[in-house]
């Protein structure tokens, strides 16, 4: 290793975020983070969701410390000390020729590292965000030293920092491999199609207007697998018939049966958080009101044209079948939930914009000239202003990347502190 104190070795990636259709919910071990279930997920666009994180190590750092969206956060959990532990332990050689810079893979065991993460989204919304930001944390560390592991693998860390984060190693459509090891070696993430291979379809989130989530996910989990006779059955019966439906409708792109499977499992793993005791409410009065309206649309059209799934919260992911039938779900949404008159339109609809232009929607006047959908009968419709924070508009995306161009880097390359 070099003996200046000066240098400073660094590496930023950008990590999505994901959504389950198959829904992860319950430990069978809490330390290594082993769930009873497989499940299945999609990967959000990253250019509308994601994680920037950037790693930096130097002789000159004194311990390891993180910055959150530009806070000092402490490491001491046993999730980030878990990952550190893992990564560091397959650290290899690194040599920058260049700079005359050589570490050797003992030399990792006492350098300390630097992390600064960001996330482009509220970290509070509900909208996984510690899946995304594990696995950037997983991603940058593995280039930083260099790791042999392939994503798989990667993944098998990632997830003793956060479940879900495994299923953010990858782009496309995820399965989480819940594995039968007592060890954990083989519970992981592998990739089931890329996504290019189902790209008509499109994202709606809806950030539903809601104070901070009363139980979270991990305490929620834990008093499900203690109480929950619903759970069991689901983990041990259900989910791996719906793996193997799910599997055949995301490889044929058979839309129907996705949607069936999507809505039935969330709807499910709702029921386990109600046949918990005491009963669990993630979803509130709006997250209900978009429920029955996508049942009403998708029974008038005859078939499913939009699936919805909710996770630990109140904010609904609708995932239209085409653009087409996601300018429509836009154009309801907004007919049912305006903005209130101080919001604008810009800051309402974020993420892809063109759909709003597919849906012939320019300005507020437009959403206020907004026709009553066909299919709603009772005449005339209750609008709800205001219980919709913003919607966000994405589609399938890629996985982890390396963000090479030095000025995306969120830690200064002389100093390796925060920007
Ligand atoms: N929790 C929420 N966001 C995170 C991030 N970007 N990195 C680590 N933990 C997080």
């Amino acid at each position: 290793m070099a003996d200046s104190k000066k240098w400073v070795v660094m590496a930023t990636a950008q990590t999505p975020t994901n959504i389950a259709v198959i829904k992860y919910w319950g430990k069978r071990d809490e330390t290594l983070i082993l769930p009873v279930n497989d499940s299945i997920s999609v990967t959000l666009d990253p250019s509308h969701l994601c994680t920037t994180t950037t790693v930096a190590v130097s002789p000159g750092f004194e311990q390891d410390r993180m910055w959150l969206n530009g806070k000092e956060i402490s490491l001491s959990g046993g999730r980030f000390q878990s990952c550190l532990r893992e990564i560091r332990s397959r650290a290899c050689d690194v040599e920058d020729k260049e700079k005359g810079i050589k570490i050797e893979k003992k030399d990792w065991e006492k350098l300390h590292v630097h992390i600064a993460s960001y996330n482009n989204f509220p970290t509070a919304a509900g909208l996984a965000s510690s899946a995304a930001g594990l696995a950037c944390l997983v991603f940058s560390l593995a280039k930083l030293m260099n790791l042999k592991e392939n994503p798989s693998q990667l993944s098998a860390i990632a997830r003793q920092g956060s479940g879900s984060a495994c299923r953010s190693l990858f782009g496309g459509f995820v399965k989480w491999i819940m594995g039968k090891d007592e060890n954990g070696s083989d519970s992981l993430a592998v990739q089931l199609v890329e996504e290019e291979h189902w790209n008509e379809l499109v994202i709606i989130i809806a950030v539903v207007s809601a104070r901070q989530k009363e139980t979270s996910s991990t305490s929620g989990m834990r008093e499900s697998v203690e109480t929950s006779l619903l759970l069991q059955h689901r983990a041990k019966e259900i989910v791996p018939k719906r793996m193997v439906k799910m599997e055949e409708a995301i490889k044929n792109r058979d839309f129907s049966s996705f949607a069936q499977l999507t809505c039935a499992d969330s709807n499910q793993f709702h029921a386990v958080c109600l046949d918990t005791s005491p009963p669990i409410f993630y979803m509130n009065d709006t997250s209900h009101r978009i429920i029955s309206y996508v049942e009403k649309w998708n029974r008038s059209e005859g078939s499913p044209q939009v699936a919805y799934t909710f996770d630990a919260g109140p904010n609904a992911v609708l995932i239209a079948r085409n653009r087409q039938v996601a300018a429509q779900l836009l154009q309801r949404l907004l007919f049912f939930f305006p903005p209130n008159s101080d919001t604008d339109l810009n800051s309402y609809v974020l993420g892809d914009k063109s759909i709003l232009h597919d849906a012939g929607i320019g300005d507020l006047k437009d959403v206020e000239a907004l026709q009553c959908p066909p299919e709603i009968t009772n005449v005339p419709a209750q609008k709800y202003t205001g219980e919709i924070n913003n919607f966000i508009c994405t589609k399938p995306g890629r996985g982890p990347v390396l963000l090479s161009d030095e000025s995306k880097a969120l830690l200064n390359p002389e100093s390796g502190l925060p920007k």
